[in-house]
């Protein structure tokens, strides 16, 4: 398969490629667009053999249910049997936007979205490329981040060109995204709520809506069931082998005097023996996670043999940022 490559302006998006990848989209085609978190590789929901032909071009596990992408919470409520008034809540408060909610599924929606259970994750992204789409093809989009499943999220086309190339129709390149990482999964099934995966709406924010709200389970390894299916340990990681810890200093100071190449990721500029690559990310939770994926692509691509990574603060408001830096960890 040839992938194409469209370049659309993020804040005036043009009808041309939009028109074309909605198509594509109607045929049965995968399509990898922008979102305001991270790339996603779309398919039409309601066509089961496109959804099922995200999985092979992912290296995806297929007991690994994927979110729907819609133009509207109207739009959203069409695809679920229970419509809960925490749903209009958060709906109204945080969609468009970086927060997915898990809900009771609608009988139209095929299993290979929902991996065959009895819930269905629907989001409205914030991305003005994504939602153009979404109102251009008229149909529910099914789309898992853009990457190799295991590798690295992408927040820019060429991260998605190199691990997708071949494997999907259509890229469209809306530039950076900027939120960084992920949306936040949330399941309004559990009473109380309770939070699947960290993403760019915290914990905090949340609660502040809802009351309290649960929180996610330790990671789990690939071999018991999978009840809450994304959240296997190792996710998100760079090829480089990669250590976090509250300071990285006397680690890095220990590796580059034995000659190693090393990356640090900082929480703001700090001395550094020569030769080491630093990259100072912004003190604060959206700075940090909006650049994260970008450091991490960058020092991967740095031919380095390790990266070191200190730790940001243990506060909920840094628990997405956190939890990512836990799966690029582990091994
Ligand atoms: O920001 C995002 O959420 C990006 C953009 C493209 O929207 N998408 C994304 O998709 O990160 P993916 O497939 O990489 O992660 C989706 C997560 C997985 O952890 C998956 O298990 C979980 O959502 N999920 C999807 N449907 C679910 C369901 N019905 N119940 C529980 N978890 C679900
Ligand atoms: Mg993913």
């Amino acid at each position: 398969m040839i992938t194409r490559t469209l370049a659309v302006d993020p804040d005036h998006p043009a009808d041309e490629p939009l028109l074309r990848a909605a198509e594509l989209l109607r045929r049965g085609g995968l399509v990898a667009f922008p979102t305001e978190t991270v790339y996603g590789l779309g398919a039409n929901a309601l066509d089961a053999d496109a959804v099922a032909r995200i999985f092979p071009a992912k290296g995806r596990p297929a007991h690994n249910p994927v979110i729907v992408h819609l133009a509207s919470a109207e739009d959203a409520r069409r695809l679920v049997s229970a419509w809960p008034r925490s749903a209009d809540l958060l709906a109204e408060r945080f969609w468009p936007g970086p927060l997915t909610l898990v809900l009771p599924r609608a009988p139209g929606v095929p299993d290979v979205v929902t991996a065959g259970g009895p819930t269905v994750a629907v989001r409205v992204p914030a991305h003005p490329v994504a939602l153009a789409l979404l109102r251009a093809a008229q149909l529910p989009v099914a789309a898992p981040s853009a990457n190799r499943s295991t590798r690295l999220s992408p927040t820019r086309a060429e991260h998605v060109r190199r691990d997708l190339d071949g494997r999907v129709d259509l890229i469209l390149d809306g530039g950076p995204t900027t939120g960084g990482i992920e949306s936040t999964v949330l399941d309004l099934t559990a009473r109380p709520p309770r939070l699947l995966r960290p993403g760019l709406v915290d914990l905090p924010s949340l609660e502040a809506v809802l009351g309290p709200v649960a929180r996610p389970g330790a990671p789990r390894d690939a071999s018991g069931p999978l009840r809450a299916p994304g959240m296997l340990a190792r996710h998100y990681s760079p090829r480089t082998p990669l250590a976090c810890l509250p300071d990285g200093a006397a680690l890095v100071e220990e590796l580059a005097r034995a000659g190693a190449r090393v990356g640090w990721v900082t929480l703001t500029p700090r001395p550094a023996p020569a030769g080491v690559l630093v990259v100072p990310l912004p003190p604060d939770p959206a700075g940090y996670a909006a650049q994260l994926y970008e450091a991490l692509h960058h020092l991967d691509d740095a031919d380095l043999e390790r990266i070191v990574v200190d730790l940001p603060p243990e506060s909920d408001e840094w628990m997405a940022v956190r939890d990512r830096l836990a799966r690029a960890s582990s091994s």
